[in-house]
C-alpha cells in the first residue's frame, strides 16, 4: 500500500520505541530535527516545526508537560493538555513523529538525576523560579538522548531558556545544533503563549502593555537614550497603566551573558516578566545597534 501522507504524524508514547525509531533513522543517515514543546500548540510552536521541516529530513515534535520544571504551587495541574488537537495541527505540516511520553516513563520510580547549569540560570527567571531551569535542562537532555536529534529548535520567546540550552550543549559537548526562531505575536502584539488562555478578556487587553513597553524601550534606545534605568522607568510607567499588572522584572542585559547593563553601548536584550492577574507572562526584544 502506498504511504498515506494523511496518516502523518506517528504518535509515539513509549521511550524505548522512540529510541528504536531514532536509531533506525540515524542508521539510514537521516538528519533528525527536534522541536521540544509542552503541547497546547499555537502558531509560535508551529513556526518552530516549520523551520525544522525546512532544515531536517525527519521532524520529531515532543509534546510533554514536564513536571520537574514546575514548582509546587505553579500551574502544572492546570496546564492545558490538548494532544489530539496538537496532532491535528502537526498533521497539516506533515511532521513525522509526535513524541508524547507519560510522566511515569520519563521519571520512573527511583529516578534521581538532575542537570544543573550554573551562571545564567541564577538571575531573572531563576530568581523567581529557582528550580525551573534544572527541570528544563534535565528534560531537554533526556529528549536529545531519546531522539538522537542532529538539530533542535527553540523560540526566542523564552530568551533565558535559549541561553541555558546553548550552555548545556557547550558545557556537556552535546553533538547537536541549536536553532533559535523569532517570537510570533498576535496582530495586536501579544506574544503567543499557551498561558494566554488563562487571561480574562480584560486581562488579555491589559497584557498588551508588555509589548508596548518593549516597543517604547526600542524607540528610546533608537533615539539615543543610553541610560538603562531611564528606559526601564519608561517601561514600568507603561505597565503601570494596566491595573492588574505587576512587574516581576524589567531588565536590560547583554544578549549573550545577560549581565545587567546600566549604560547602553552595543546590542542589548530587554526582558520582561509581568503578572497579569494570576497569569505570569514573559516577553523580550533584542535591540541591535
Ligand atoms: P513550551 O512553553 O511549550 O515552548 C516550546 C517552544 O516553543 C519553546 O522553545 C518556546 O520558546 C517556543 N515558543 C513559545 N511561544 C512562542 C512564540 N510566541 N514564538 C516563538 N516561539 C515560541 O519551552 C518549553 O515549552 C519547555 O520549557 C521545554 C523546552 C519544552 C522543556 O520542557
Amino acid at each position: 500500500m502506498a504511504e498515506n501522507q494523511e496518516l502523518k504524524p506517528l504518535v509515539v508514547t513509549s521511550v524505548s520505541e522512540m529510541q528504536r525509531i531514532a536509531s533506525e533513522l540515524r542508521r539510514a543517515g537521516k538528519r533528525i530535527g527536534l522541536v521540544p514543546t509542552m503541547g497546547a500548540l499555537h502558531l509560535g510552536h508551529m513556526s518552530l516545526a516549520v523551520a525544522a521541516k525546512e532544515d531536517a529530513d525527519v521532524v520529531i515534535v515532543s509534546d510533554f508537560v514536564n513536571p520537574t520544571q514546575f514548582a509546587p504551587g505553579e500551574d502544572y495541574d492546570k496546564y492545558p493538555r490538548t494532544l489530539d488537537a496538537d496532532v491535528t495541527l502537526l498533521q497539516q505540516i506533515e511532521v513525522d513523529y509526535v513524541f508524547a511520553p507519560q510522566p511515569s516513563e520519563m521519571y520512573p520510580d527511583g529516578f534521581n538525576a538532575k542537570v544543573h547549569i550554573g551562571g545564567v540560570t541564577e538571575l531573572l527567571e531563576g530568581e523567581f523560579r529557582p528550580t525551573h531551569f534544572d527541570g528544563v535542562a534535565t528534560v531537554v537532555l533526556k529528549l536529545f538522548n531519546m531522539t538522537q536529534a542532529d538539530v533542535a529548535f527553540f523560540g526566542q520567546k523564552d530568551y533565558q531558556q535559549t541561553l541555558v540550552i546553548r550552555k548545556l550543549v557547550r558545557d556537556l559537548n552535546l553533538p547537536i545544533e541549536i536553532v533559535v526562531c523569532p517570537i510570533i505575536r498576535e496582530r495586536d502584539g501579544l506574544a503567543l503563549s499557551s498561558r494566554n488562555q488563562y487571561l480574562s478578556s480584560t486581562e488579555r487587553q491589559e497584557a498588551l502593555v508588555l509589548n508596548k513597553a518593549l516597543e517604547k524601550a526600542e524607540e528610546l534606545i533608537r533615539s539615543g537614550e543610553r541610560d538603562a534605568p531611564v528606559v526601564i522607568d519608561a517601561m514600568r510607567a507603561i505597565i503601570a497603566t494596566a491595573p492588574s499588572a505587576v512587574v516581576d522584572y524589567a531588565y536590560i542585559g547583554d544578549p549573550e551573558s545577560l549581565v545587567e547593563l546600566s549604560r547602553i553601548a552595543g546590542d542589548v536584550v530587554v526582558l520582561l516578566a509581568v503578572r497579569v492577574g494570576k497569569t505570569r507572562l514573559i516577553d523580550n526584544r533584542i535591540i541591535r545597534r
